[in-house]
């Protein structure tokens, strides 16, 4: 299984925090642990075979309250390395109904998405040659019902069609090569756009086929009964516009270049060297030993995660799964339990621990404009979209950095969650009134955010109303 390059991201840990500040503020930590974590899985695969199979996977476990950014960690983590990334709830697994293995399911999950992430990648690799390909097939085929003669190499001859002007002595000085490249110029200026063109489509059944359905085909209009002159029986001929056709014609050449088999192979490998699997509510299944039945069920689904997190086989229909490199990072408030609480087998298999801090009132402050994909910037865009340009002053930024900390403190403590409800609370009135209301600026300033805010976010406190 090896010999297969990984194209694993070679970020040094150093790079990995830096990458990952870009969207989380603060958790430090937390940021090193997954850094180190993923670097180390790197390290190991440059280790000669032999020695590899030593290394197991120092997996993590995340504590720290809710809303501090540990799913986040992850899901930036995993995106980062291109790596498959599952998130399950710890808790999906006691649920009533629960039987041993659907604990697998999580890994077969992963492999479904490591085929995703592979698919697309391929498709990418061979995409700027396929769409030359399918440019060149249809240039052909117009050049065909154009000047049939330059295909097929025959002499024109106006004898035999009376009636039919002959072709211009200076056209026909163009040659096959030259007429193909002017059509292909022509169509992508979208000339041929409507013009009818035949492309053969194999009858077997592929994701393009199960796509364009008989039914599918009909509506959009397309001659189903179609006009192979070579009547061949594995194909058929159908008769589309040039811009439905280019890129079925693309598709198909993209399958002639990839093929399925290498990309299940791949995928697998994938999974197994850098997958990553993130256990959310790992608290919620943490539970002194004894008592009643949930109890029992909740130990059990832990039971059941040893085999896997320590390295097994699970079947997947892609082929075999083995487990033992998967890194697992499990999270978790442990607000109810302590990670002690959980079965001893267990926290031996989560040997990195790490603790997520509470943000505080100026990590809110920063959290509101800082990262790449920030609040502000999110709604901004969002009002844009309707002509409505929306400005916050500094000071209203302030404000609803400390009107969200207190309300964290003074009623559930959601963490960054809570920016999300107050910016929606603050901004409620212009998503609604917007585009009618514009195009236009709207500008916020402390007094505003105040006025809007400071009523609801009293409310709250009061335990009036939720926030
Ligand atoms: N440190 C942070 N920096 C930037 N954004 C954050 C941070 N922490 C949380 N957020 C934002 O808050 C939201 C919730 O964060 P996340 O999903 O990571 O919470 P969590 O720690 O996994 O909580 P839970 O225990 O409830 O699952 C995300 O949309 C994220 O963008
Ligand atoms: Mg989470």
């Amino acid at each position: 299984m090896s010999g297969m390059s990984l194209p694993i991201e070679e970020l040094t840990p150093t790079q990995i925090v830096a990458e990952l500040d870009r969207t989380i503020v603060g958790q430090k930590a937390a940021k090193r642990a997954v850094a180190v974590a993923l670097r180390s899985r790197w390290r190991r695969q440059q280790l000669p075979e032999s020695e590899r199979l030593e290394v197991m996977p120092k997996n993590i476990l995340m504590i720290g309250p809710t809303g501090v950014g540990k799913t986040e960690i992850a899901r930036r983590l995993a995106r980062l390395a291109r790596a498959p990334f599952v998130k399950v709830e710890a808790t999906k697994f006691t649920e009533v109904g629960y039987v041993g293995r659907d604990v697998e399911s999580m890994v077969r999950e992963l492999a479904a998405v490591a085929v995703r992430l592979v698919e697309q990648e391929k498709a990418e690799a061979v995409r700027e040659e396929s769409r030359d390909a399918a440019l060149n097939a249809a240039a052909q085929m117009i050049l065909g019902q154009e000047r049939p003669n330059l295909v097929y190499g025959w002499q024109w001859n106006p004898a035999d069609d009376e009636g039919q002007t002959p072709v211009e002595p200076e056209e026909s000085e163009e040659g096959y090569e030259e007429a193909l490249a002017r059509i292909r110029t022509e169509i992508e200026q979208g000339i041929h756009d409507e013009r009818m063109i035949s492309i053969d489509v194999e009858e077997q059944s592929s994701p393009f086929m199960q796509v364009f359905t008989p039914q599918g085909m009909e509506e959009m209009g397309i001659d189903m009964a179609g006009n192979n002159p070579f009547g061949g029986s594995r194909t058929v001929s159908r008769e589309v516009p040039v811009k439905i056709a280019l890129p079925v014609l693309e598709e198909t050449e993209a399958k002639r270049r990839i093929s399925r088999t290498s990309i299940y192979r791949e995928a697998v490998e994938r999974a197994e060297q850098t997958g990553i699997i993130f256990l959310d509510e790992i608290d919620k299944i943490a539970m002194r030993s004894g008592g009643s039945g949930p109890e029992v069920s909740r130990e059990g689904v832990q039971r059941d995660l040893l085999p896997i997190i320590e390295g097994s086989v699970v079947p997947s229909k892609f082929g075999p799964i083995r487990t033992d490199h998967i890194l697992f990072i499990a999270a978790g408030a442990f607000h109810e339990s302590k990670p002690s609480d959980l079965i001893p087998e267990l926290q031996g298999r989560l040997p990195v621990r790490v603790e997520l801090e509470s943000l505080s009132e100026a990590d809110f402050r920063r959290i509101l404009t800082e990262p790449e994909n920030s609040l502000v910037r999110q709604y901004t865009q969002l009002l844009r979209v309707d002509g409505i340009e929306v400005r916050f002053s500094d000071d209203a930024l302030d404000e609803v950095a400390h009107m969200a900390e207190e309300v964290n403190k003074n009623t559930e403590n959601i963490g960054a969650r809570r920016l999300h409800t107050m910016l929606e609370r603050l901004l409620e009135d212009l998503m609604f009134a917007a585009p009618e209301a514009g195009p236009k600026t709207v500008e916020f300033t402390c007094a505003e955010v105040r006025e809007v805010l400071g009523p609801i976010v009293r409310n709250a406190i009061k335990s009036k109303t939720i926030l």
